[in-house]
């Protein structure tokens, strides 16, 4: 089982709600590690601290107004002033991997509008090289037999997610391929190059896009890294 513990998950989203200040507009992330930063939030809400946020998955945008936390659209601002989300595998030019819950479209629009993007992780997401874990893409439905037969020719094993014994659909009514790649030596030109294919909309891949990483470990402790 690889994963950190609950525990280092809710520190290291702890620490990252330090940064949202009053008035500001945040990007909630999506994922067992985001859950955190989104009840804590709600907590500092309801001590009075005032902000509107944006939602990467329509389950946290559930939790966050469950816990009374204001909802904003796009058609309302131009930035958003922080996100704060999760990953699955963080290299150390604070490269990832995304879409381990299946929310990377929305996960990659938010953070692209976010002036900061801060994640949070367990110390067991930290990889010397990306691609243990299989890279989530996001494709149509439409055409998906040949989608799929063009990633596997970039070197890696395709599988069309499921769930349930069914086709896993995402919040945007796509499907999600798991490309088993066991490591990514150019980040940025295989995200480039899935991009391309027609048919697929978006990769789980996130190049220069995070600002800080905040990870939580097994002994308590938390650590940033710029
Ligand atoms: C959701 O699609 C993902 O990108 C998550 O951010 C990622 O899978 C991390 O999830 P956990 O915090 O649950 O490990």
């Amino acid at each position: 089982f690889k994963g950190g513990t609950m525990e280092e998950k809710r520190i290291a989203a702890k620490r990252a709600v330090d940064y949202v200040h009053d008035g500001m507009i945040v990007g909630l992330g999506t994922g067992t590690t985001a859950y955190w930063a989104i009840k804590k939030l709600a907590l500092k809400v309801h001590e009075g601290l005032n902000i509107k946020a944006i939602a990467t998955s329509i389950q946290s945008e559930e939790l966050a107004r469950k816990l009374g936390i204001s909802l904003i659209s796009f058609s309302d601002i131009d930035e958003i002033d922080i996100t704060i989300d999760g990953a699955d595998e963080v290299d150390y030019n604070f490269n990832l991997i995304k879409g381990g819950g299946g929310a990377l479209l929305r996960e990659k629009i938010v953070a692209a509008a976010s002036k900061q993007l801060v994640i949070v992780v367990d110390q067991s997401k930290l990889v010397n090289r990306l691609g243990l874990f299989p890279l989530p893409v996001e494709i149509v439905k439409f055409g998906h037999e040949v989608t799929m037969k063009n990633l596997s020719k970039l070197q890696c094993k395709a599988k069309l997610r499921m769930k349930n014994e069914k086709v896993f659909v995402t919040d945007n009514g796509n499907y999600i391929v798991d490309c088993h790649f066991d490591s990514i030596e150019n980040p940025k030109e295989l995200h480039n190059k899935i991009n391309l294919i027609p048919g697929v909309v978006d990769n789980g891949l996130f190049v220069d896009m995070a600002d800080k990483v905040i990870v939580g470990y097994q002994n308590g402790e938390v650590k940033e890294l710029y």
